[in-house]
């Protein structure tokens, strides 16, 4: 197993000073690592700092922004017919500065997603109130629009020719759709198993070269990173900084829908770890400009089976990562190396967050019970809900207390995966499972607390009305 350790700037806790506070600002604009703080042209095509290896945000000088005006230009821009400015995304442009022209900026347009109540799944959970801000309502169905749209902008503003990702299907899908709208050639890597169908789908829809990888996610990722370069292509995982610059306006509009009363918690799924990181760099330039009334914990979640982070976090040693081999039926956020590890735990350090997991057990009932209050999503986003019930509940790494003012985000819409639903209402989930056409081996059942399966009848008014008796208790 391999360790990755962070040297830039360790205390005697083994934590990074700079964690807590770092200054989000620059003299110019440009790349900026997060251990040495070099700054790099905004234009070198970079993924990682060439002196020390760490990763790099994007970073400007602060702006001088006049704080109600601008609010109420980001407010009147939702209802102009501009594309640009009917985007969720350029709409806050202002905090994104990083092209020259607006004729530059790519978009669909993405973002205005919905924020929900979700008053059973609160009950599940034991808190009073819980509200859902799901960003699988984006033109390809998950939270990676809102950083696609900036990572293909700066493709273009590069003249790149192609663009390449490797995915567990999310990032994969919203890239290829964001480079045919952009002009751009597609490469996808994706693993030969456990990419869901439909995401796959999505990819050859759009036209992306489609690579099925005989290897995982992290294989993948690794082999990308190698090749990009003498082949020419631009990487649009999330280790591109300007994946995560679109991503802020998540937390952006999310303030903006709460009357700009931040809430106490901002609950989200953690894979490669590049949304929470965007997050945290959202709320830290935020707060410095004065727009945030209080810093929310971000408390990101992982899969038991794919828990790097919380293993780190729990284990006392945040300083370093061990490397896992990943395990869960969460696809998306199968991966047991997450590349943006260090800025989800300065992230997590600046907000006072926590990082915690979930069972597979727990994910399945959760995506149920989210589905039950009418919203659904896939289930590495049910995490979030299985996550704010055992620390409301059972609190023994981290209480929520059941007053808390909790936003948890859905990263996916419940189509990204119908064979997971199906299987789970009708009772036939399995944590270890391989198939052909049927399945062929089954393992370590789950229970599904909250079926609710299909029933076959036969086409004639008795065999109806059976049914309906039986479901509805009708006499
Ligand atoms: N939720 C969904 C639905 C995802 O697709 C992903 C990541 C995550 C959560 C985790 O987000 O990586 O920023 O921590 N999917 C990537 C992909 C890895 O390739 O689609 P993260």
């Amino acid at each position: 197993m391999a360790t990755i350790t962070d040297t830039s700037t360790q205390t005697v806790a083994g934590e990074t000073a700079s964690d807590y506070d770092w200054n989000p600002w620059a003299p110019r604009r440009g790349l900026r690592c997060i251990a040495c703080k070099t700054l790099f042209p905004l234009r070198e095509v970079i993924y990682r700092c060439p002196k020390c290896g760490d990763l790099l945000d994007v970073v400007y000088p602060r702006p001088t922004l006049d704080i109600e005006r601008v609010k109420a230009r980001w407010w009147r821009r939702r209802a102009s017919r501009r594309p640009i400015d009917a985007s969720g995304v350029w709409r806050y442009r202002e905090l994104m500065p990083f092209y020259e022209r607006l004729d530059q900026l790519v978009t669909y347009p993405e973002g205005n997603t919905p924020l929900l109540e979700a008053p059973r799944s609160a009950e599940y959970a034991n808190v009073k109130r819980l509200r859902f801000k799901h960003l699988g309502f984006n033109p390809t169905g998950s939270f990676k629009d809102y950083g696609m749209v900036a990572g293909v902008t700066q493709a273009r503003i590069l003249k790149m020719r192609a663009v390449a990702c490797a995915s567990t299907g999310n990032t994969s899908a919203s890239m290829a759709a964001y480079a045919a709208r952009a002009g751009l050639a597609a490469i996808v890597l994706v693993p030969e198993a456990g990419v869901s169908f439909a995401k796959l789908s999505q990819s050859l829809d759009y036209g992306a070269l489609t690579l099925q990888v005989r290897g995982d996610f992290d294989e993948a990722q690794a082999l990308l990173q190698q090749i990009a370069p003498e082949m020419g292509i631009y990487v649009l995982n999330s280790i591109n900084p300007f994946r995560l610059e679109g991503q802020k306006s998540v937390m952006i509009e999310l303030m903006e829908q709460l009357g700009w009363r931040a809430p106490d918690r901002i609950v989200v799924p953690g894979g490669n770890l590049g949304n929470s990181s965007s997050y945290g760099k959202a709320l830290r330039e935020l707060d410095d400009l004065g727009l945030l009334s209080k810093r929310p914990r971000i408390t990101i979640v992982q899969a038991t089976g794919a828990a790097p982070l919380y293993e780190a976090f729990t284990g006392g040693h945040p300083e370093s990562l061990v490397r896992v081999h990943a395990r869960t039926l969460a696809t998306a956020i199968k991966i047991g190396s997450p590349v943006s590890w260090k800025k989800a735990r300065r992230a997590v350090h600046w907000s006072d967050g926590w990082v915690t997991s979930v069972e597979e057990q727990d994910i399945a009932d959760a995506k149920a019970i989210i589905g039950a209050d009418g919203i659904g999503c896939e289930p590495a986003s049910a995490t979030t809900l299985g996550a704010v019930r055992r620390l409301a509940r059972e609190g023994t790494d981290e209480r929520i207390d059941p007053d808390e003012d909790v936003v948890a985000i859905l990263t996916g819409n419940v189509l990204k995966d119908p064979d997971y639903t199906l299987r789970y209402h009708s009772g036939e989930l399995y944590e270890e499972f391989t198939t052909e056409t049927t399945i062929t081996n089954k393992g370590n059942p789950l229970v599904s607390h909250y079926a609710n399966p299909p029933m076959v009848v036969d086409a004639t008014l008795p065999a109806l009305r059976t049914a309906l008796e039986s479901r509805l208790r009708l006499s």
